[in-house]
């Protein structure tokens, strides 16, 4: 009989297996130990996206409900979250996003560009959190001395010790960053700018009661807070997943080096292949029958993400990483109205970051014994991503 539990590491290694196992034998399945649903079907996962009503996010998006309560978008459910979700689309604009590229690029370049000639490096510290996190922080106006303790606080708030309880280190870290952001507000509050918190600060929003007003100080924190976190974590682990992809794929990855234009195809499939969110926990409102199985009102469910895009009902040989698979739609970025704020930034940045890194290190190896994964709730990534062999490469 198949077992799913997410914190377990084994499982955490093994875990598409463990998924395809999921899908073909238990679609609604129940751990009983910890006490949630999972869907894994990719049909099961995009309806429930589409039903906010019966799947709502209020009570949390993770099994272990770290978030529950906080005031966080993500975990809002309609009418509030969709003003608060507006507020912030307004200034998060396409033409705002797009006028990063040249900074993206410099950016890029600039980490990269210190390794050419070199044995290797470790593709995570060294570049892949790097990049988005500089991204980020000027986007929004974190102070280039505190983005490193921005980041090392949301490994330890996303680490996760193989139980199903939320280190007393992860509660620690999440108030830490709601101080670290707050006082950045009142700050922010005495000497705006012309950064996205800025333009938050300033800006008026009807309601769901129809008052028209703006958001206080600490529905700022949080929105400061949230960019910050979803902002780096999930990009920094997509290129480093990605960069594995191109590892074990080196004909895929000599094809888009030398056609960089295929980049954006390949981003996407990197994005089904090995997603850096591998679910979303819902609660559900009302009972709800599938598959044969009635799943109770007041009950945790999680989407798993990381399954429905490796379902060989949608999507052909999906353990294959193949960068001209025709993908229609993924539940990767979610769907529905949480669909991610940040999903046209992070593709953004992704390319960016693959066409520079793939015109330096066409041919490139990982260091197996040097790879160390990141145990975490619903993140999936690695912690070091020691690739080698560059310079050969660059004689070859
Ligand atoms: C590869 C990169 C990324 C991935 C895979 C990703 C994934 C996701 C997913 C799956 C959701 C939906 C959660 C749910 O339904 O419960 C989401 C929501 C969200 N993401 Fe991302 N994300 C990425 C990058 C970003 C970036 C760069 C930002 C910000 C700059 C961002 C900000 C957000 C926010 C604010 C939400 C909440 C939206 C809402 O609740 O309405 N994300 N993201």
């Amino acid at each position: 009989m198949v077992e799913y539990n997410p914190f377990d590491h084994r499982i955490v290694e093994d875990v598409y297996d463990v998924y395809r196992r999921l899908r073909n034998q238990a679609p609604v399945y129940y751990n009983s130990e910890i006490d949630f649903y999972a869907l894994s079907r990719f049909d099961d996962v995009m309806s429930a996206h589409l039903d906010p009503v019966t799947f709502s996010s209020a009570h949390g998006v993770t099994i272990e409900g770290i978030d529950a309560g906080q005031p966080f978008l993500i975990v809002k459910d309609p009418p509030e979250h969709t003003w608060h979700r507006k507020i912030v689309s307004r200034v998060f604009t396409p033409r705002r996003i797009g006028g990063l590229e040249a900074f993206i690029r410099e950016t890029a370049v600039t980490l990269l560009d210190e390794h050419v000639g070199s044995e290797g490096f470790d593709a995570v510290s060294q570049f892949s959190f790097r990049l988005p996190l500089d991204v980020i922080g000027a986007l929004i106006d974190i102070p280039a001395e505190l983005r490193e303790e921005v980041h090392e606080k949301s490994d330890v708030l996303n680490a996760r010790d193989g139980t199903s309880v939320a280190p007393d280190a992860a509660v620690q870290a999440s108030a830490a960053l709601v101080g670290l952001f707050a006082t950045l507000v009142a700050e922010r509050r005495k000497r705006p700018g012309d950064d996205v918190i800025s333009m938050l600060m300033a800006s008026e929003v009807q309601d769901d009661e129809g008052r028209t007003r703006m958001l206080d100080d600490q529905e700022l924190a949080f929105r400061f807070l949230e960019l910050a976190f979803a902002g780096h974590e999930t990009v920094a682990k997509l290129i480093a997943n990605g960069i594995v992809a191109l590892a074990w794929y080196p004909d895929a990855r000599r094809e888009l080096a030398a056609d960089p234009g295929l980049i954006p195809g390949a981003v996407e499939e990197m994005l089904r292949w090995d997603p850096p969110s591998q679910y979303q926990g819902r609660w559900t409102t009302r009972p709800v029958e599938l598959h044969g199985t009635t799943i109770p009102q007041d009950k945790r469910v999680v989407l798993l993400t990381g399954s429905a895009t490796h379902d060989e009902r949608r999507f052909e040989n999906p353990e294959m990483f193949d960068i001209h698979r025709k993908i229609e739609r993924h539940v990767s970025f979610g769907f529905g109205i949480h669909l991610c704020l940040g999903a046209a930034l992070a593709r953004l940045e992704l390319r960016v970051a693959f066409e520079e890194f793939l015109k330096r290190f066409p041919e490139y190896d990982i260091a197996p014994s040097g790879v160390v994964r990141q145990y975490g709730g619903n993140v999936r990534g690695l912690q070091n991503l020691p690739i080698v062999g560059l310079r050969a490469a660059a004689s070859a």
